[in-house]
């Protein structure tokens, strides 16, 4: 989308112009001499919170499109609410990062209707502005773009999107910026031992790929933050078959892969000075004759086992050897991103990711990088108690807890146990974000349906600032 700024109104009448209405709750359109002007009730001032302005943002573009426009015009003061105590150039990020995700449809694989897409082409934002609110504009038109290549990567179909395109559309989120991406195959993965990732993969006839990414636009003696992605192309569950119902949307099963993979990328784009590292173990979980089984016994890179109690809990398999992997950089934070467990789903609903670390202060940081970044998390345990549901009988860890209770904290507890070092001493802090939850929009959100694309925001927040 195109910004353009202007302090007066413009009279063209292709423009849609966009006010709030403070007392009514409701939407008026009115049309005088041929302009548009369309009302948006966000009911008292007093009561706007960060949260609801979001929807507003994103409500304009939705309301623009049913009008048929293809430009809107706003006033950017009119979208100031002093209770909310943000500065002009982060409501200046806020609106064009939101205006763009919900300005996005997937529609790669749609005949194009005749009148064309209904997206929107451009906005004008009204009011003397700075040129720092400007430029934080545009920051925010890269950010939402990015969250948008997310969720195109995560929506391509399963049929459409296997380990090595994965990798190689890292390699493209890559190309032109100062981005070293190396792509393991299985012979280098062997070499490392990473009889993990090796052995959730065996059962796909697509080779799995270790992807790696390294940013480093920071101090050469400066350790880095390494991204962890979950990049499985396509989850049936394996042997342990998925049925109908759940293995619908398993295509996005790599959107914590496509994620780190972008917000790497973005890092790259808005030159920020630090030292960033993306890593993606990319697998297809299939059943075969070469599948592994249930009751099967892996050893990965860390030289622990994993004994396969369900072939579908193949995310924290993986997982593991990629935080493993992470130990050589010896990381100031590793964050990995996953869309982990339904149970997360269950516990949280559609509106937060599970946010798991055994660092108290990190949890408050990253819950507060969570409301200001629209990725919202919230806290679950990661207690010793739970660790007894995932003690291997013939391995070191079982790769399901042994009762039906706190699904998502045992497999948080499980990749836990591959953040230590060979010495069982923890080897870098670590936060883990279970998205299954957020895979996908919910409703009332202002999105398109399918892939949410989080959590780029919040992640380059975190960059940014840590
Ligand atoms: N990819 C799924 C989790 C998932 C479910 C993500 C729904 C998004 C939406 C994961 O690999 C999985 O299958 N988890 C199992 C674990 C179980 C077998 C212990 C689950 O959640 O049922
Ligand atoms: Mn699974
Ligand atoms: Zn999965």
């Amino acid at each position: 989308m195109k910004y353009t700024f202007t302090p007066k109104a413009l009279k063209n009448k292709d423009i849609a112009t966009v006010t709030l209405a403070t007392t009514a709750s409701d939407v008026t359109v009115r049309t005088s001499d041929g302009r548009t002007v369309i009302e948006l009730g966000v009911g008292k001032r007093e009561e706007m919170t960060r949260r609801k302005l979001v929807n507003v943002i994103r409500k304009i573009v939705s309301l623009a499109k049913a009008a048929n426009k293809k430009k809107v015009a706003l006033d950017f003061f009119d979208l100031v609410f002093p209770h909310l105590h943000m500065t002009p150039t982060e409501l200046g990020e806020m609106l064009s990062t939101n205006l763009e995700m919900a300005n996005f449809e997937f529609v790669k694989y749609k005949s194009k209707p005749k009148e064309g897409w209904s997206t929107l082409a451009e906005v004008v934002v009204l009011g003397k502005l700075g040129s720092d609110v400007e430029k934080a504009v545009r920051k925010g038109k890269m950010i939402g773009e990015e969250v948008n290549k997310t969720r195109a990567l995560a929506n391509t179909p399963g049929g459409a999107m296997t380990p090595a395109i994965l990798a190689q559309s890292a390699a493209e989120a890559a190309e032109g910026l100062p981005i070293t991406t190396t792509v393991l195959g299985v012979r280098e993965m062997e070499e490392l031992g990473m009889g993990a990732v090796l052995g959730v993969g065996r059962g796909s006839d697509e080779e799995p790929k270790f992807i790696v990414m390294e940013y480093f636009g920071g101090m050469p003696d400066e350790k880095p933050v390494v991204l962890v992605g979950k990049g499985v192309t396509f989850d049936t569950g394996g042997l342990n078959l998925k049925s109908d119902t759940n293995m619908y949307e398993m295509h996005m099963d790599m959107s914590g892969g496509a994620a780190v993979i972008h917000a790497l990328s973005l890092a790259a784009k808005l030159k920020l000075q630090k030292n960033v590292v993306a890593l993606v173990p990319a697998v297809e979980n299939m059943p075969s004759g070469s599948s592994y089984h249930p009751g099967d016994v892996l050893q990965g890179m860390s030289g622990k086992t994993v004994e396969v109690l369900n072939t579908d809990a193949e995310g924290r398999v993986i997982l593991s050897d990629a935080l493993c992997y992470a130990q050589k950089y010896k990381p100031r934070l590793v964050v990995d991103v996953a869309t982990l467990t339904g149970a997360i789903h269950v516990a949280l609903g559609a509106h937060a990711s599970g946010l798991f670390t055994k660092d108290e202060e990190l949890e408050g940081y990253f819950r507060k990088l969570g409301e200001e970044s629209g990725d919202y998390l919230w806290p679950m345990p990661l207690w010793d108690e739970y660790e007894s549901e995932i003690r291997g009988t013939f391995g070191d860890w079982a790769n399901t807890g042994k009762s039906r209770y706190g699904g998502a904290i045992n497999a948080a507890l499980f990749l836990y146990q591959f953040t230590k070092d060979e010495k069982g001493k923890e080897a870098y802090p670590w936060v883990h974000l279970d998205i299954a939850s957020r895979m996908t929009s919910a409703d009332g959100e202002y999105l398109a349906k399918g892939a949410a694309g989080t959590p780029v925001r919040l992640l380059i927040k975190l960059l940014e600032r840590f």
